[in-house]
């Protein structure tokens, strides 16, 4: 795989193909997404899909439209507002984090220091350090590691295949517009790489592709021995 060449090739197809979401920038964008938008989207995004986010997130951002506006709110109404998306202890870690950030002055935006805030874990750090401050970082949620356990044939079942799944993304991803690059991986692995079915036939990648070259795309990510 030539990494500089998919990595262009995906770039150029979120420039055409891009999600609209209530939290990103547009592709390429001089100035990039908010970054209390981008956090609240990556913790609401944990354990839910878009489709279900999108409504909680136009109802938390007009209500509480920034961190300091979030970290002044009593518990109990971020709670009840919270309602229907589950994973509780996820608005409690969004409370806590909210006013920690908003009693240092704002979001930090090295990856380390993302992580030691309530509630964010690699792969969230990585999210807004990319996204929010187009830091280079990489990006690996379910949807990138299907992407690129496909693009490399990776033969090493999940949860082994991790390590060797992350170095390869790191492979892939570009010193500019990261924060595009990892939201295009997250586009492609839903709407293109799918888990069944994959849309070869307008992936970008197709040229790339050594489980398309192997005819058998949908055989990755290896599942783990039963
Ligand atoms: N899932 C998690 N983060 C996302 C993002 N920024 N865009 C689309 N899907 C996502």
């Amino acid at each position: 795989v030539d990494a500089a060449r998919a990595s262009a090739a995906l770039l150029a197809w979120y420039d055409r193909h891009a999600r609209a979401l209530p939290w990103r920038a547009p592709p390429g964008a001089a100035t990039a997404a908010d970054p209390y938008r981008v956090w609240l989207s990556e913790i609401m995004l944990q354990q839910t899909t878009v489709a279900a986010v999108i409504p909680y997130f136009e109802r938390f951002t007009t209500r509480w439209p920034d961190v300091a506006a979030l970290a002044a709110a009593e518990e109990g109404e971020i709670m009840a507002a919270w309602a229907g998306l589950g994973y509780y202890a996820r608005a409690r870690n969004l409370i806590a984090c909210a006013r920690a950030v908003a009693a240092a002055g704002g979001f930090p935006q090295e990856e380390e220091a993302l992580r030691a805030l309530p509630g964010i874990g690699r792969y969230t750090a990585a999210a807004i350090a990319a996204i929010a401050f187009g830091r280079r970082a990489v990006v690996a949620d379910a949807n990138v590691e299907r992407v690129v356990a496909r693009l490399f044939a990776i033969e090493t079942p999940l949860p082994a295949a991790r390590p060797t799944l992350y170095r390869h993304t790191d492979l892939l991803t570009p010193a500019a517009r990261a924060g595009d690059f990892a939201q295009a991986m997250m586009d492609l692995g839903s709407r293109v790489c799918t888990v069944r079915a994959p849309l070869c036939l307008t992936c970008p990648l197709r040229p790339d592709c050594a489980a398309q070259k192997q005819g058998r795309p949908e055989d990755f990510p290896v599942k783990p021995p039963r």
